[in-house]
């Protein structure tokens, strides 16, 4: 059976584009006969969630918000393995070894570090290093680690992780060279090409970084005064409107069935006032996730209970890491 991978970094508070984009997609793909893991990138997330910005209290908060996210829309914790990065020693281990066969400039030139220091260098820095630290340096090293402990066929990412993935490859690559072609399996990216992209209440993609979010299990009126804050232009109601420019219908189209998609295209072209536009889209959400909401403010209420499931699946991912870490340990020389 192929085995399918995925993490999940808690920055932020999953909103409406992390569900469509991600979230969903991922929960269909481990119930289409495929081995799947799927975990909170933990550690990774501490590269950023720190202090000053962020305290420990948040990086726990963030942790539970995505796992219980997870558990609300769909994952089957007995058949799909969740666990925490963090709970999975091994992996770090295996990052070290990782580390001593990459070249660093494979680093310098992986888009999450070269974006910041390309960012500085473009504002004039001196020092484009200045405020980028080693966690986010060496990011796509822990995340190959990630990958390569459990001898994974795929990884579903968004674009902007493909090269991470192709890097963890290119590590593989390089230890079954020195070591035997058999030593660590080689992953592939999956992109789901026809992914939408889910537009955001000023019409950018739905963001964390842009601040743009419909959060997806915010109360039904916070949700509605989200809503009513997406931007509109000031045609008036009776007026034609053409579906395709409105922000409103994107957001709609995403989350409807054809046929509803469809009957509310109509009624733009009839003229829609964007009060009643808006309703109909916060209404439609509420439909979507009305239900996940319940299970997800159970599950919230419980934390307990999500701590002792992830630290279950992580004692399932530990026994496969521990065995790739032996392999790769008996195979460079290190310990008996
Ligand atoms: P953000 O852009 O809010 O920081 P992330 O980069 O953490 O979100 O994305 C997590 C996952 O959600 C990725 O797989 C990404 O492709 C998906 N995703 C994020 N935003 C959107 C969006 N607006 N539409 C569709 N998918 C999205
Ligand atoms: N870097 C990924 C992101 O930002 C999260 C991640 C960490 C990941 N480790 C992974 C994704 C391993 C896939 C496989 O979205």
């Amino acid at each position: 059976m192929k085995r399918v991978l995925t993490g999940i970094k808690p920055t932020g508070t999953p909103h409406i584009g992390n569900m469509l984009g991600a979230i969903r997609p991922a929960i269909e793909l481990a119930s289409s006969g495929l081995d799947a893991m799927y975990f909170i990138a933990d550690y990774h997330a501490l590269t950023t969630v720190h202090p000053p910005k962020y305290g420990a209290a948040d990086l726990k908060r963030l942790t539970l918000e995505v796992a219980a996210t997870w558990l609300a829309l769909g994952l089957d914790p007995s058949t799909t393995m969740f666990y925490r990065q963090s709970d999975v020693p091994e992996l770090f281990e295996l990052a070290w070894v990782l580390q001593c066969f990459t070249p660093k400039g494979w680093m310098n030139k992986a888009h999450a570090y070269k974006a910041v220091a390309d960012a500085a260098r473009a504002a004039g820095e001196t020092d484009v290093d200045a405020g980028i630290n080693m966690g986010v340096y060496g990011y796509p090293i822990l995340m190959a680690a990630d990958i390569l402990a459990f001898d994974i066929d795929l990884v579903p990412v968004g674009k902007d992780q493909v090269q991470h993935v192709e890097i963890a490859r290119d590590i593989a690559q390089r230890l079954n060279h020195a070591y035997g072609a058999d030593l660590l399996r080689m992953p592939s990216a999956k992109i789901d090409e026809d992914a939408q992209l889910v537009p955001g209440v000023d019409g950018r993609k739905m963001s964390k970084s842009y601040d743009n979010v419909i959060p997806l299990f915010a109360p039904s009126k916070k949700l509605e005064k989200v809503v009513k804050q997406i931007a509109t232009d000031s045609t008036p109601p009776e007026a034609p409107k053409d579906p395709a420019t409105s922000t409103i219908f994107q957001i709609y189209r995403a989350l409807a069935r054809p046929d509803e998609v469809a009957a509310f295209a109509e009624r733009y072209r009839a003229g829609i006032g964007w009060g009643d536009a808006k309703k109909t889209l916060f209404e439609r959400i509420e439909v979507e996730i009305g239900e996940a909401r319940t299970r997800y403010d159970a599950l919230i209420a419980d934390p307990g209970a999500i701590d002792e499931l992830l630290v279950a699946g992580a004692q399932r991912a530990r026994a496969i890491a521990g065995a790739t870490l032996g392999r790769v340990r008996r195979a460079i020389g290190i310990g008996v």
